[in-house]
Protein backbone atom coordinates (compact mmCIF):
# COMPACT_ATOMS: atom_id res chain seq x y z
CA UNK A 1 0.00 0.00 0.00
CA UNK A 2 1.23 3.26 -0.55
CA UNK A 3 1.44 5.78 2.12
CA UNK A 4 -0.99 8.92 1.71
CA UNK A 5 1.21 12.00 1.30
CA UNK A 6 -1.45 14.72 1.09
CA UNK A 7 -0.13 17.74 2.01
CA UNK A 8 -2.41 21.11 3.14
CA UNK A 9 -0.37 24.04 2.38
CA UNK A 10 -2.01 27.80 1.78
CA UNK A 11 -5.50 26.60 1.83
CA UNK A 12 -4.58 24.26 -0.86
CA UNK A 13 -4.83 20.46 -1.07
CA UNK A 14 -1.81 18.44 -2.67
CA UNK A 15 -1.92 14.44 -3.62
CA UNK A 16 2.02 15.12 -2.92
CA UNK A 17 3.84 18.20 -1.75
CA UNK A 18 6.50 17.94 -4.59
CA UNK A 19 6.25 20.31 -7.35
CA UNK A 20 7.52 21.05 -10.11
CA UNK A 21 9.08 24.76 -10.09
CA UNK A 22 8.76 27.62 -12.96
CA UNK A 23 11.21 26.87 -14.75
CA UNK A 24 10.73 24.61 -18.85
CA UNK A 25 9.75 21.74 -17.25
CA UNK A 26 6.15 23.50 -16.81
CA UNK A 27 6.83 26.06 -19.96
CA UNK A 28 4.04 24.53 -22.43
CA UNK A 29 0.44 22.43 -22.16
CA UNK A 30 1.97 19.06 -23.22
CA UNK A 31 4.74 18.93 -20.62
CA UNK A 32 2.27 20.05 -17.54
CA UNK A 33 -0.18 17.45 -18.96
CA UNK A 34 3.05 14.64 -18.95
CA UNK A 35 3.81 15.98 -15.39
CA UNK A 36 0.76 15.39 -13.84
CA UNK A 37 0.11 12.12 -14.66
CA UNK A 38 3.95 10.84 -14.18
CA UNK A 39 2.16 12.28 -10.28
CA UNK A 40 3.78 15.47 -9.28
CA UNK A 41 1.55 17.18 -6.97
CA UNK A 42 1.26 20.59 -8.52
CA UNK A 43 3.64 22.45 -11.11
CA UNK A 44 4.17 26.14 -11.17
CA UNK A 45 3.88 27.92 -14.31
CA UNK A 46 6.88 29.08 -16.51
CA UNK A 47 6.66 32.73 -15.48
CA UNK A 48 3.98 34.48 -17.66
CA UNK A 49 4.25 37.80 -18.53
CA UNK A 50 2.60 40.75 -21.52
CA UNK A 51 6.10 42.84 -21.69
CA UNK A 52 8.41 41.84 -24.89
CA UNK A 53 10.49 38.35 -24.47
CA UNK A 54 13.58 37.65 -27.02
CA UNK A 55 15.89 34.85 -25.73
CA UNK A 56 19.77 35.14 -26.41
CA UNK A 57 21.13 34.02 -29.79
CA UNK A 58 22.38 30.66 -28.14
CA UNK A 59 22.21 27.76 -25.96
CA UNK A 60 19.96 28.74 -22.64
CA UNK A 61 20.45 26.69 -20.29
CA UNK A 62 23.72 24.84 -19.67
CA UNK A 63 24.25 21.45 -17.41
CA UNK A 64 27.29 21.34 -15.18
CA UNK A 65 29.19 18.62 -13.89
CA UNK A 66 31.65 17.71 -11.59
CA UNK A 67 34.60 14.56 -11.74
CA UNK A 68 36.70 13.25 -8.97
CA UNK A 69 39.42 12.64 -11.34
CA UNK A 70 41.09 15.94 -12.39
CA UNK A 71 38.19 17.43 -10.28
CA UNK A 72 37.16 20.72 -12.33
CA UNK A 73 33.58 21.84 -13.10
CA UNK A 74 32.36 21.94 -16.59
CA UNK A 75 29.41 21.17 -19.43
CA UNK A 76 32.10 19.08 -21.03
CA UNK A 77 31.35 15.62 -21.54
CA UNK A 78 33.36 13.45 -19.55
CA UNK A 79 33.03 9.74 -18.12
CA UNK A 80 31.97 9.47 -14.36
CA UNK A 81 30.46 12.55 -13.96
CA UNK A 82 28.28 13.84 -11.33
CA UNK A 83 25.85 16.30 -11.67
CA UNK A 84 27.14 19.89 -10.09
CA UNK A 85 24.97 22.67 -11.41
CA UNK A 86 22.12 24.33 -13.79
CA UNK A 87 23.58 27.98 -15.44
CA UNK A 88 21.09 29.56 -17.43
CA UNK A 89 20.12 32.77 -18.59
CA UNK A 90 16.30 32.32 -20.49
CA UNK A 91 13.86 34.55 -19.78
CA UNK A 92 10.22 34.38 -18.85
CA UNK A 93 8.31 32.34 -21.32
CA UNK A 94 7.27 33.58 -24.73
CA UNK A 95 3.96 32.50 -25.21
CA UNK A 96 1.84 35.17 -24.83
CA UNK A 97 -1.22 35.32 -22.25
CA UNK A 98 -3.82 34.85 -25.13
CA UNK A 99 -2.32 31.45 -25.73
CA UNK A 100 -1.49 30.76 -21.89
CA UNK A 101 -5.10 30.88 -21.28
CA UNK A 102 -6.74 27.65 -23.26
CA UNK A 103 -4.31 25.61 -21.96
CA UNK A 104 -4.53 26.58 -18.37
CA UNK A 105 -8.07 25.44 -18.38
CA UNK A 106 -7.49 22.09 -20.21
CA UNK A 107 -4.74 21.42 -17.86
CA UNK A 108 -7.38 21.64 -14.88
CA UNK A 109 -10.00 20.28 -16.32
CA UNK A 110 -8.58 17.42 -17.04
CA UNK A 111 -6.18 16.98 -13.46
CA UNK A 112 -8.92 18.68 -11.08
CA UNK A 113 -6.96 17.30 -7.85
CA UNK A 114 -3.54 18.47 -9.03
CA UNK A 115 -2.75 22.37 -8.00
CA UNK A 116 -1.69 24.54 -10.57
CA UNK A 117 -0.15 27.68 -9.67
CA UNK A 118 0.45 30.46 -12.26
CA UNK A 119 3.75 32.00 -12.33
CA UNK A 120 3.30 35.96 -13.23
CA UNK A 121 5.83 39.24 -13.57
CA UNK A 122 5.14 42.43 -15.14
CA UNK A 123 6.57 45.86 -13.82
CA UNK A 124 6.75 48.38 -11.62
CA UNK A 125 7.25 51.71 -13.01
CA UNK A 126 4.00 52.90 -13.81
CA UNK A 127 0.08 52.45 -13.08
CA UNK A 128 0.15 51.05 -16.57
CA UNK A 129 2.34 48.26 -14.94
CA UNK A 130 0.22 47.83 -11.75
CA UNK A 131 -2.44 47.08 -14.22
CA UNK A 132 -0.77 44.35 -16.42
CA UNK A 133 -0.12 42.07 -12.75
CA UNK A 134 -3.68 42.69 -12.39
CA UNK A 135 -4.75 41.50 -15.55
CA UNK A 136 -2.43 38.78 -15.51
CA UNK A 137 -3.62 37.75 -12.54
CA UNK A 138 -7.60 37.79 -13.47
CA UNK A 139 -6.75 36.18 -16.37
CA UNK A 140 -4.91 33.06 -15.02
CA UNK A 141 -7.69 32.77 -11.96
CA UNK A 142 -10.23 32.77 -14.41
CA UNK A 143 -8.41 30.21 -16.59
CA UNK A 144 -8.93 27.81 -13.41
CA UNK A 145 -5.43 28.17 -11.48
CA UNK A 146 -5.56 27.58 -7.76
CA UNK A 147 -2.80 29.96 -6.73
CA UNK A 148 -0.39 33.02 -8.33
CA UNK A 149 3.20 32.63 -8.17
CA UNK A 150 4.52 36.77 -8.18
CA UNK A 151 8.14 36.43 -10.17
CA UNK A 152 9.70 39.19 -7.79
CA UNK A 153 12.97 37.33 -8.72
CA UNK A 154 13.95 36.69 -12.45
CA UNK A 155 18.17 37.21 -12.27
CA UNK A 156 18.15 38.21 -16.02
CA UNK A 157 16.01 41.59 -16.58
CA UNK A 158 18.37 44.98 -17.68
CA UNK A 159 14.53 46.88 -16.58
CA UNK A 160 14.98 48.10 -13.22
CA UNK A 161 11.28 47.76 -12.11
CA UNK A 162 11.41 44.08 -12.78
CA UNK A 163 12.19 40.29 -11.51
CA UNK A 164 15.03 40.68 -9.19
CA UNK A 165 15.34 43.95 -8.71
CA UNK A 166 11.84 44.49 -7.08
CA UNK A 167 12.84 42.39 -4.21
CA UNK A 168 14.83 45.20 -2.55
CA UNK A 169 11.83 47.54 -2.52
CA UNK A 170 9.82 47.21 0.08
CA UNK A 171 6.88 49.47 -1.39
CA UNK A 172 7.23 47.76 -4.43
CA UNK A 173 6.78 44.41 -3.26
CA UNK A 174 3.37 46.18 -1.09
CA UNK A 175 2.58 48.02 -4.22
CA UNK A 176 2.06 44.73 -6.17
CA UNK A 177 0.65 42.93 -3.62
CA UNK A 178 -1.84 45.01 -3.19
CA UNK A 179 -2.46 45.63 -7.05
CA UNK A 180 -2.90 41.50 -7.01
CA UNK A 181 -4.75 40.76 -4.21
CA UNK A 182 -7.45 43.56 -4.37
CA UNK A 183 -7.66 41.89 -8.16
CA UNK A 184 -8.03 37.77 -7.16
CA UNK A 185 -9.40 35.86 -4.86
CA UNK A 186 -7.12 32.65 -4.81
CA UNK A 187 -3.45 32.34 -1.93
CA UNK A 188 -0.89 34.66 -3.51
CA UNK A 189 2.60 33.17 -3.50
CA UNK A 190 5.42 35.10 -3.89
CA UNK A 191 8.84 34.32 -5.33
CA UNK A 192 11.76 36.47 -3.57
CA UNK A 193 15.16 36.30 -5.04
CA UNK A 194 17.73 34.62 -3.01
CA UNK A 195 20.44 37.64 -3.70
CA UNK A 196 18.52 40.67 -1.58
CA UNK A 197 20.83 41.93 0.34
CA UNK A 198 17.38 42.51 2.60
CA UNK A 199 16.07 39.26 2.22
CA UNK A 200 13.90 39.13 5.46
CA UNK A 201 12.70 42.75 5.18
CA UNK A 202 11.23 41.60 1.49
CA UNK A 203 9.38 38.56 3.15
CA UNK A 204 7.83 40.78 6.06
CA UNK A 205 6.58 43.03 4.02
CA UNK A 206 5.15 40.73 1.47
CA UNK A 207 3.50 38.40 4.18
CA UNK A 208 1.75 41.71 5.84
CA UNK A 209 0.81 42.84 2.26
CA UNK A 210 -1.28 39.03 2.24
CA UNK A 211 1.34 36.76 0.44
CA UNK A 212 0.15 33.10 2.06
CA UNK A 213 3.69 31.92 1.03
CA UNK A 214 7.04 32.77 0.01
CA UNK A 215 8.89 30.62 -2.29
CA UNK A 216 12.23 30.13 -2.10
CA UNK A 217 14.85 30.39 -3.95
CA UNK A 218 15.20 31.12 -7.68
CA UNK A 219 18.80 30.68 -9.14
CA UNK A 220 21.46 32.88 -7.84
CA UNK A 221 22.96 35.13 -10.38
CA UNK A 222 26.49 33.47 -11.23
CA UNK A 223 28.72 33.55 -14.42
CA UNK A 224 29.54 30.56 -16.45
CA UNK A 225 32.96 29.39 -16.37
CA UNK A 226 36.21 30.47 -18.77
CA UNK A 227 37.89 27.40 -20.74
CA UNK A 228 41.54 28.37 -20.32
CA UNK A 229 42.33 26.42 -23.62
CA UNK A 230 39.76 28.27 -25.59
CA UNK A 231 39.24 31.14 -24.08
CA UNK A 232 35.30 30.87 -24.48
CA UNK A 233 32.86 30.79 -21.90
CA UNK A 234 31.43 27.78 -21.43
CA UNK A 235 28.18 29.64 -22.26
CA UNK A 236 28.41 33.25 -24.96
CA UNK A 237 27.17 34.59 -27.56
CA UNK A 238 29.65 36.15 -29.75
CA UNK A 239 32.46 36.04 -27.59
CA UNK A 240 30.16 37.58 -24.94
CA UNK A 241 28.11 37.17 -21.83
CA UNK A 242 26.33 38.28 -19.17
CA UNK A 243 25.08 37.10 -15.40
CA UNK A 244 22.94 34.38 -15.45
CA UNK A 245 21.67 31.83 -12.65
CA UNK A 246 22.74 29.19 -10.92
CA UNK A 247 20.53 26.36 -9.81
CA UNK A 248 20.56 22.64 -8.83
CA UNK A 249 23.18 21.29 -6.17
CA UNK A 250 25.54 23.62 -6.13
CA UNK A 251 22.58 26.30 -4.44
CA UNK A 252 21.31 23.90 -2.07
CA UNK A 253 23.56 24.81 1.32
CA UNK A 254 22.86 28.50 0.36
CA UNK A 255 18.82 28.00 -0.32
CA UNK A 256 18.84 26.24 2.96
CA UNK A 257 19.93 28.84 4.76
CA UNK A 258 17.94 31.38 3.41
CA UNK A 259 14.99 29.33 3.78
CA UNK A 260 16.00 28.77 7.45
CA UNK A 261 16.38 32.91 7.79
CA UNK A 262 12.78 33.53 6.56
CA UNK A 263 11.21 30.12 8.70
CA UNK A 264 13.14 31.20 11.97
CA UNK A 265 11.73 35.12 11.70
CA UNK A 266 8.26 34.10 10.72
CA UNK A 267 7.75 30.62 12.10
CA UNK A 268 4.05 30.65 11.60
CA UNK A 269 3.78 31.55 8.01
CA UNK A 270 4.45 29.02 4.65
CA UNK A 271 7.43 28.79 2.91
CA UNK A 272 7.84 26.63 -0.74
CA UNK A 273 11.38 25.56 -0.53
CA UNK A 274 13.60 25.61 -3.81
CA UNK A 275 17.05 24.94 -5.12
CA UNK A 276 19.11 21.83 -5.35
CA UNK A 277 16.62 19.24 -4.57
CA UNK A 278 17.01 15.58 -6.25
CA UNK A 279 15.75 13.31 -3.92
CA UNK A 280 14.57 13.02 -0.49
CA UNK A 281 17.64 13.83 1.67
CA UNK A 282 17.34 17.29 0.29
CA UNK A 283 13.67 17.64 0.02
CA UNK A 284 13.70 16.63 4.09
CA UNK A 285 15.88 19.40 5.03
CA UNK A 286 13.77 21.67 3.38
CA UNK A 287 10.95 20.50 5.75
CA UNK A 288 13.29 20.59 8.55
CA UNK A 289 14.06 24.14 7.70
CA UNK A 290 10.51 24.76 7.81
CA UNK A 291 8.93 24.54 4.44
CA UNK A 292 5.41 22.81 3.47
CA UNK A 293 6.02 22.29 -0.46
CA UNK A 294 9.00 21.24 -2.29
CA UNK A 295 9.58 22.39 -5.87
CA UNK A 296 11.92 21.22 -8.29
CA UNK A 297 13.56 22.39 -11.44
CA UNK A 298 17.11 21.40 -12.70
CA UNK A 299 17.16 17.89 -11.45
CA UNK A 300 13.76 16.84 -13.49
CA UNK A 301 15.49 18.78 -16.61
CA UNK A 302 18.68 16.60 -16.12
CA UNK A 303 16.55 13.23 -16.34
CA UNK A 304 17.01 11.75 -19.71
CA UNK A 305 14.42 9.93 -21.81
CA UNK A 306 11.38 11.83 -19.91
CA UNK A 307 11.08 14.89 -21.61
CA UNK A 308 12.92 16.86 -19.35
CA UNK A 309 10.28 17.16 -16.64
CA UNK A 310 11.14 14.47 -14.24
CA UNK A 311 9.27 10.96 -14.40
CA UNK A 312 11.21 8.60 -12.84
CA UNK A 313 12.01 11.23 -9.96
CA UNK A 314 8.52 12.14 -9.02
CA UNK A 315 8.10 8.88 -8.43
CA UNK A 316 11.55 8.02 -6.30
CA UNK A 317 10.40 11.53 -4.44
CA UNK A 318 7.23 10.02 -3.54
CA UNK A 319 8.38 6.21 -2.77
CA UNK A 320 11.01 7.68 -0.18
CA UNK A 321 9.10 10.00 1.15
CA UNK A 322 6.55 7.43 1.88
CA UNK A 323 8.98 5.16 3.61
CA UNK A 324 10.05 7.88 5.36
CA UNK A 325 6.67 8.64 7.32
CA UNK A 326 6.00 4.99 7.14
CA UNK A 327 9.68 3.92 9.21
CA UNK A 328 8.85 7.01 11.74
CA UNK A 329 5.29 6.37 12.04
CA UNK A 330 4.83 10.18 11.15
CA UNK A 331 1.31 11.05 9.51
CA UNK A 332 2.04 13.63 7.31
CA UNK A 333 5.43 16.22 6.96
CA UNK A 334 3.93 18.54 9.14
CA UNK A 335 5.01 15.95 12.10
CA UNK A 336 8.44 17.06 11.37
CA UNK A 337 8.05 20.43 9.38
CA UNK A 338 10.73 22.77 11.12
CA UNK A 339 12.24 20.87 13.50
CA UNK A 340 15.88 21.87 13.01
CA UNK A 341 14.45 25.87 13.28
CA UNK A 342 15.76 25.98 17.15
CA UNK A 343 18.86 24.18 16.66
CA UNK A 344 20.04 27.36 14.36
CA UNK A 345 21.50 29.57 16.64
CA UNK A 346 24.11 32.83 16.90
CA UNK A 347 27.50 31.88 16.56
CA UNK A 348 27.87 32.53 20.02
CA UNK A 349 26.01 30.04 21.17
CA UNK A 350 28.18 27.27 19.85
CA UNK A 351 29.86 25.87 23.03
CA UNK A 352 33.68 26.65 22.89
CA UNK A 353 36.79 24.61 23.55
CA UNK A 354 37.07 26.97 26.63
CA UNK A 355 34.53 28.53 29.10
CA UNK A 356 34.17 32.30 28.41
CA UNK A 357 33.50 33.89 24.98
CA UNK A 358 32.02 36.92 24.18
CA UNK A 359 31.23 36.52 20.77
CA UNK A 360 34.66 38.44 19.99
CA UNK A 361 34.07 41.20 22.78
CA UNK A 362 36.97 41.33 25.35
CA UNK A 363 34.25 41.23 28.01
CA UNK A 364 30.16 41.01 27.56
CA UNK A 365 28.86 43.80 27.79
C1 LIG B 1 16.30 27.24 -17.57
C2 LIG B 1 15.62 27.78 -16.35
C3 LIG B 1 14.55 28.66 -16.51
C4 LIG B 1 13.90 29.19 -15.39
N1 LIG B 1 12.83 30.03 -15.55
C5 LIG B 1 12.18 30.52 -14.50
C6 LIG B 1 11.01 31.34 -14.65
O1 LIG B 1 10.55 31.61 -15.76
N2 LIG B 1 10.42 31.81 -13.51
C7 LIG B 1 10.88 31.52 -12.26
O2 LIG B 1 10.28 31.97 -11.26
N3 LIG B 1 11.96 30.73 -12.08
C8 LIG B 1 12.62 30.23 -13.17
N4 LIG B 1 13.69 29.39 -12.99
C9 LIG B 1 14.17 29.08 -11.60
C10 LIG B 1 13.60 27.76 -11.10
O3 LIG B 1 12.20 27.81 -10.97
C11 LIG B 1 14.20 27.42 -9.70
O4 LIG B 1 13.83 28.43 -8.79
C12 LIG B 1 15.72 27.28 -9.72
O5 LIG B 1 16.18 26.63 -10.87
C13 LIG B 1 16.24 26.55 -8.47
O6 LIG B 1 15.76 25.25 -8.41
P1 LIG B 1 16.67 23.95 -8.81
O7 LIG B 1 17.91 24.02 -7.99
O8 LIG B 1 15.80 22.77 -8.54
O9 LIG B 1 16.97 24.12 -10.27
C14 LIG B 1 14.35 28.85 -14.09
C15 LIG B 1 15.42 27.95 -13.94
C16 LIG B 1 16.05 27.42 -15.05
C17 LIG B 1 17.19 26.44 -14.86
Amino acid sequence: MTHDLTTHFTGLRFVNPFILASAPPTESKRKILKAFESGWGGVVTKTIGLHPVENVAGPRTIFQRASEEKPYVSRNKRPDTVSHSSWNWELISDQPLDLWLPDLEEIKTTYPDRMLIASIMAGAGSAAEMENWRTLARACVAAGCDALELNMSCPHMDRKDMGAHIANDEDIIRAVLGAVTGAVDVPVWVKLTPSSSSLVDGARAAYAAGAAAISLCNTFPSLPLLDPETMKFEVEVDGLVTSGGLGGLAILHQALQRVSDISRAFPDKAISGIGGIRGFREAFNFIAHGAGTLQVCTAAMEEKGSGGIGVNLIQELTGDLGDYLQRKGHASIEEFRGIARDRIVEHSQIRRKSEVYNGGYAQSA
